[in-house]
């Protein structure tokens, strides 16, 4: 190359970082920026018990699929209040304590931070030789959850992006724990019941499994799998020639709130030397309560569990767990080599998330989860955990003595269900409570998804939101009264 084009090329880099300038906004800028950022957001905060629970919208508006991604930027002012109007306030207010839809989460404002810092600093939490500080934060927070679980000092696992992958990952490294080849996945059977969240269910087509076996345990009328029908269940199938490989148990199903019988399903699991795996999205840091570690005994007779903190610890989404009792089976599975990592190789004592999961970059979920725990301290969760189980027991006998309400079992955890039998009914009980639910939906102040029992269509009762507390249940039982008379 001549010196004449060199000139060139470099006067041609500047002023191309000149032109990307935009990019990097100076300090000002800067503060500008996180300012209205902070002011929104501390606005959004205080408005929050008089926000509603869920805005009504037309779903034909399509908000944001016409939106033009500019060629110039854009003034922030106007974006700010396009995140205020059009992202934030249709559909349902997650973080609002009369969420009582779905299996609330969220809204830990100091988790927020956390995130802002992890964002910022942008810390490469794959691999331990890159980010020590990161990696060791994350695999610190790990080992805390499997100590939680009852697992000892083999356990490990890594944060996830949620419940779904975590059962995903659960479900890839059973199978290869299992050692299940492809020609055998036409004889394999897996254990759960109809309660079982429908994640286990896509876990198992996506792992390649479609074809094996899903065998539906009966259920007790408290929706809780029978561990004598399982085990008959699987000595049938051995008999018949299939291959029983892994039950998968609920520790809090999301319809019902259901804890299958933990303890028992272990010691099944273990003389039939089957993998036991649990989904704990929704139950599982009810393990900080007393009751919880009572209700959730045998959680610790599980090869794998998986816990949701975006759901029991109030993180933002984004932010699930898989644990492994031994985690050199989370490594035969996600284990790899590449040559342009050879020289991040290191011996560690623990394993770093890029080798025990399917993630390479990866979101740095540890720091929205570490600095609340450690900011507020483990007994304030612990805390607010034993007020949402008391809350659902609250809800549920005050429902349960309401006239024209027809309650499902009580609580085991903080999920149950209801629905209404007016006094008029005329057999199409289903018809008014979706009229209910509809009216619900349009008046907004608070929130309830629905489910389906035997086509018998109910409300369900979630209490896992941080901001629910004791006004907002009673606010729950004086609007659903208030529309009760209004629509009979
Ligand atoms: C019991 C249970 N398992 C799995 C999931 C899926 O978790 P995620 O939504 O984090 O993917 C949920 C979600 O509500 C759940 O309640």
């Amino acid at each position: 190359m001549n010196q004449e084009s060199t000139i060139q090329m470099r006067k041609k880099l500047i002023s191309l970082a000149k032109k990307a300038g935009a990019l990097q906004p100076d300090s000002q800028e800067r503060m500008r920026l996180e300012a209205m950022a902070t002011e929104y957001a501390e606005r959004f905060f205080d408005s929050l018990p008089h926000q509603k629970a869920y805005s009504a919208f037309d779903a034909k508006d399509f908000i944001f699929m016409d939106d033009a991604i500019p060629e110039e930027g854009q003034s922030p002012s106007q974006l700010f209040k396009d995140v205020e109007n059009r992202v934030v306030r249709p559909g349902l207010n997650t973080v609002s304590g009369k969420h009582f839809g779905y299996i609330p989460g969220g809204g830990l404002a100091t988790s927020a931070i956390g995130d802002y810092l992890a964002a910022v600093t942008n810390r490469y939490a794959g691999v331990y030789s890159i980010s020590p500080g990161a990696v060791s934060l994350e695999t610190r927070l790990v080992n805390w959850m499997c100590g939680l679980m009852g697992y000892g000092a083999n356990s490990g696992g890594y944060l996830a992006s949620g419940g779904s992958i975590a059962n995903f990952t659960a479900i890839v490294t059973a199978r290869d724990a299992s050692g299940l080849k492809a020609a055998d996945y036409s004889k394999a059977v897996v254990y759960l019941t109809r309660q079982t969240h429908h994640c286990v269910d896509r876990a198992l087509n996506m792992a390649g499994l479609r074809e094996c076996t899903r065998r539906y345990v009966l259920m007790d009328n408290q929706f809780r799998m029978k561990s004598d029908e399982l085990e008959t269940a699987i000595r049938q199938d051995r008999k018949n020639g299939f291959i029983p490989w892994l039950i998968v148990g609920s520790a809090g199903s999301t319809d019902t709130g259901a804890i299958d019988p933990l303890y028992e399903i272990g010691e099944i699991a273990k003389n039939q030397n089957l993998w036991f795996h649990i989904d704990a999205a929704y139950g599982g840091f009810f393990m900080l309560t007393e009751s919880g570690q009572q209700k959730l005994r045998g959680i610790e007779r599980s090869d794998s569990v998986v816990l949701d903190p975006h759901k029991g610890l109030f993180l933002p989404y984004g932010t699930g767990a898989l644990l492994v009792k031994d985690v050199k089976t989370l490594a035969r599975s996600h284990g790899f080599s590449a040559n342009y990592l050879r020289d991040t190789e290191m011996k560690n004592t623990f394993y770093s998330p890029a080798e025990i999961s399917p993630e390479l970059s990866r979101h740095f979920r540890g720091l929205r989860m570490w600095l609340p725990l450690k900011l507020h301290g483990v007994k304030a969760f612990r805390n607010s955990l034993e007020e949402k189980l008391l809350l659902s027991q609250y809800l549920w006998e005050r429902l349960n003595e309401t006239e024209e309400i027809e309650t499902g079992p009580p609580p085991q955890l903080s999920v149950f269900m209801f629905r209404w039998k007016p006094e008029t009914d005329d057999g199409d009980t289903n018809e008014f409570n979706k009229k209910l639910h509809q009216s619900l939906l349009e008046d907004g102040r608070i929130f309830l998804s629905t489910t389906r029992i035997d086509e018998n269509f109910f409300f369900r009762v979630a209490v896992l939101s941080v901001r629910t507390h004791l006004q907002e249940a009673d606010l729950l039982l004086d609007i659903l009264k208030e529309k009760m008379s209004e629509i009979s």
